[in-house]
């Protein structure tokens, strides 16, 4: 895909990997259309990926909301005739043991509501915009691209059951949509990114973050921009399809 001019939905792009995403894309001159429910990042977002070349729009929205989903992407195609790239980036943890157990006695569990809150934005929020983004293309009849960002972690990880639950899921879901949607022309693809420097990750404690770095065959956080460039690479090679693709300095063995 030559992105000069094309549609490309970003979720979750006011900050981290989807405004490093949108400020990448920008130097080929793609309409990108920032969805975030943090309106003044947003904002800020919107400035800085316009002065790196891009024509931004932003939405205010929950990705978890299925009528607001269903109304911005019908009215992003609608405005611009086109929907060619959404990525599903828009995601949130709430880490918790399953069990905190101390000397035999269970003192706490991962609650209901720390489970759900990840399964709405990370699960259900990329089944949404994957669906609205899947109806727009196919009425556009362009084609297009869809990228779920999904985690090292889905393959399980200590303290995260319900966020390696979601990323488990989206990779599974890139998969799928690659085999069903294939005939109309639209691709489907997964990043899984290992530990990369961006709020999620920075806002740990320093001495945790050493033992993760030492842990990373490369001895270092991935840089936001290195996802990025994935997400371009993926969008410009067209005989990508149904895979995931692991960007993690080698952690995953
Ligand atoms: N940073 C990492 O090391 C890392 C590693 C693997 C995967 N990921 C995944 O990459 C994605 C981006 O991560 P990040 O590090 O940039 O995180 P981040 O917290 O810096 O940014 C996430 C963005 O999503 C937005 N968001 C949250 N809930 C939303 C909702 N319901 N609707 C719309 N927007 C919402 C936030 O406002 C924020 O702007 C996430 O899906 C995350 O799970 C990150």
């Amino acid at each position: 895909m030559d992105l000069d001019d094309k549609v490309v939905v970003i979720t979750g792009g006011a900050q981290g990997l989807g405004l490093a995403t949108a400020i990448r894309l920008a130097g080929k001159k793609p309409r990108i259309v920032l969805i975030d429910t943090n309106p003044h990042q947003l904002a800020e977002a919107r400035q800085v990926v316009e002065a790196a070349g891009a024509t931004v729009s932003t939405w205010e929205c929950n990705v978890s909301d299925e009528d607001a989903v269903d109304k911005i992407f019908d009215q992003i195609n609608m405005h611009n005739g086109r929907l060619d790239a959404v990525i599903n980036n828009a995601g949130v943890t709430r880490d918790a043991l399953l069990l905190k157990i101390k000397e035999g006695v269970v003192e706490k569990r991962m609650s209901l509501k720390e489970w759900n809150q990840v399964i709405d934005v990370n699960l259900t929020g990329t089944f949404l915009c994957g669906r609205a983004a899947a109806t727009e293309m196919v009425k556009a009849a362009n084609g297009g691209c869809i990228i779920n960002i999904s985690s090292i972690s889905r393959h399980g990880n200590m303290g995260q059951t319900n966020y390696t639950a979601t990323k488990a899921g989206v990779a599974a879901m890139a998969v799928t949509w690659a085999k069903e949607l294939a005939e109309q022309g639209i691709r489907c693809v997964a990043i899984a990114p290992g530990y990369i420097g961006t709020e999620m990750v920075l806002n740990m404690k320093t001495k945790a973050l050493e033992k993760i770095a030492a842990g990373i065959p490369v001895r270092r956080l991935g840089q936001p921009d290195e996802i990025a460039r994935t997400v371009e690479f993926i969008l410009e090679n067209e005989y990508v399809n149904g895979r995931v693709i692991e960007v993690d300095g080698g952690l995953r063995v």
